[in-house]
């Protein structure tokens, strides 16, 4: 079995730079042995994708099979920039070596215990990740999605054991155009009709305010059985949209006087992502409730976490949340190597730098074509005009072309987002592609 093993890695990986492989990874029925064949085109991985996935995504025409730092490379063996870091999960660079060796050092040692028993790296993940932000305590999940489950969970335990809201009555207050994942959920407080529509019922106790709205928010939080005000300090997948300066702030000052629990969705902005560390540390602002997603494992592995106090953590008890994979040794493992990245090669001030750089040099592109540049380091994005000749989806058909990968989010908005790492005279190199495609509508 191991022999068979290695020659499946061996065959996958001398066959790497030629092409993506046709059966690899289809199942094999009981008693068929699976065979490699000839490499996949680009064409012939998006067909087969078109068969056999759900057709739940829209990826951009690109089959991409290795990656290393800021680059990603396709089957063809063709080269790309990317400047959508898997919506800022690959902050600190496809592969990073540190990562990937925790990675595999961890899973040949203890992958998975389930939380039924401890094992020895949990607690000094624990250990090191509330340290680093400042919290009594940390609350492990996989994905984003259910560290925004895990955190309105809390929230309504800590409504009904201290705050002293009546049974079932607890209320959670989002933003406009939020964007926290796709469960049930978290489609029940968006205001997306392609995330809600037809999925209904939904989820009750929540209620909308407008984003960057303080006086909207202070009204809604005049509510006594309101638990807690969920937002993103920049709101993400709504277009890079970042609110006032102060407003940040001003939430957290409201939240104090109403006694309502500041969540803050740092899954897409936290983890050096703007420029700091936590998006809520331009303004030095301290949510009750910290989400952390993405980033947390550089993108090799799906890991997330809550942050709080005890106040809050600890009401929840024994038996009353969790998950199986939820804080296994190799996530853990991973997450601080993650986050030890952030901290050794100083990607927040790189981040800061660049983001710089970047906005004033996308403010030069005409602005009859790009409206609009905004962006906090780099989480950036760019609003275009849409024609009948071009829309975002067509320049970024044609950013590809010129080598550089990057995705619309509703019609007219470009995200740019490029790993932490990139440094000035690849930003540059980036800069030049964006604007000669800009130029040659
Ligand atoms: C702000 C924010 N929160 C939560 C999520 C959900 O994360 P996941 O897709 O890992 O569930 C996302 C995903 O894009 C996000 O941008």
């Amino acid at each position: 079995m191991k022999s068979m093993i290695f020659q499946l890695g061996r065959s996958l990986r001398s066959s790497a730079p030629l092409g993506g492989l046709r059966g690899v990874y289809s199942a094999a029925r009981p008693g068929v042995t699976r065979k490699l064949e000839q490499p996949l085109t680009s064409e012939e991985i998006y067909a087969r994708e078109e068969k056999y996935g759900a057709h739940n995504y829209h990826p951009l025409p690109v089959a991409l099979q290795r990656g290393e730092g800021i680059f990603v490379w396709d089957v063809e063996g063709s080269r790309y920039f990317d400047f959508l870091s898997a919506y800022s999960a690959v902050n600190q660079g496809h592969c990073h070596p540190k990562i990937i060796a925790a990675l595999t050092a961890q899973a040949s040692m203890l992958t998975l215990t389930s939380r039924a028993f401890y094992n020895d790296v949990l607690g000094a993940y624990e250990e090191y990740v509330t340290t680093m932000f400042g919290y009594d305590k940390v609350l492990p999940m996989n994905t984003g999605v259910e560290g925004g489950e895990t955190a309105c969970k809390l929230a309504r335990k800590w409504a009904y054991n201290v705050k002293g809201v009546p049974k079932n009555k607890a209320k959670i207050v989002f933003a406009d155009g939020n964007f926290w994942g796709r469960t049930l959920a978290a489609i029940s407080s968006s205001t997306d009709p392609s995330s809600y529509e037809g999925f209904g019922p939904f989820m009750p106790g929540f209620e909308l305010v407008p984003f960057n709205d303080i006086p909207a928010l202070e009204k809604a939080l005049q509510d006594p059985h309101v638990a807690a005000f969920m937002v993103e300090p920049i709101q993400g997948e709504a277009g890079v949209l970042v609110p006032d300066d102060g407003y940040l702030t001003q939430v957290r000052e409201l939240c104090t006087r109403h006694n309502v629990l500041w969540i803050a969705d740092e899954v897409q902005t936290g983890l050096a992502r703007t420029g700091r560390r936590l998006a809520v540390d331009h303004e030095q602002a301290r949510p009750d409730i910290v989400i952390l997603g993405k980033a947390l494992s550089g993108g090799v592995y799906p890991v997330s976490a809550v942050l709080c106090d005890d106040e809050i953590m600890l009401t929840i008890k024994p038996g009353e949340h969790g998950s199986t994979y939820g804080g296994n040794p190799v996530a853990c493992r991973v997450a601080i190597a993650a986050l030890e990245v952030l901290e050794e090669e100083k990607l927040a001030e790189n981040a800061e730098r660049m983001g710089q750089l970047l906005r004033s040099e996308l403010r030069k592109l005409p602005s009859d074509i790009v409206t609009a540049v905004r962006g906090k380091g780099l989480l950036n994005a760019v609003v275009i005009k849409q024609t009948k000749e071009y829309d975002a989806w067509k320049v970024c058909l044609r950013l590809r072309d010129h080598g550089l990968l990057a995705k619309p989010t509703h019609g007219d908005i470009i995200r740019l987002a490029p790993p932490l790492t990139i440094n000035e005279s690849q930003l540059r190199e980036c800069i030049d592609i964006i604007h000669r495609t800009v130029a040659a509508l």
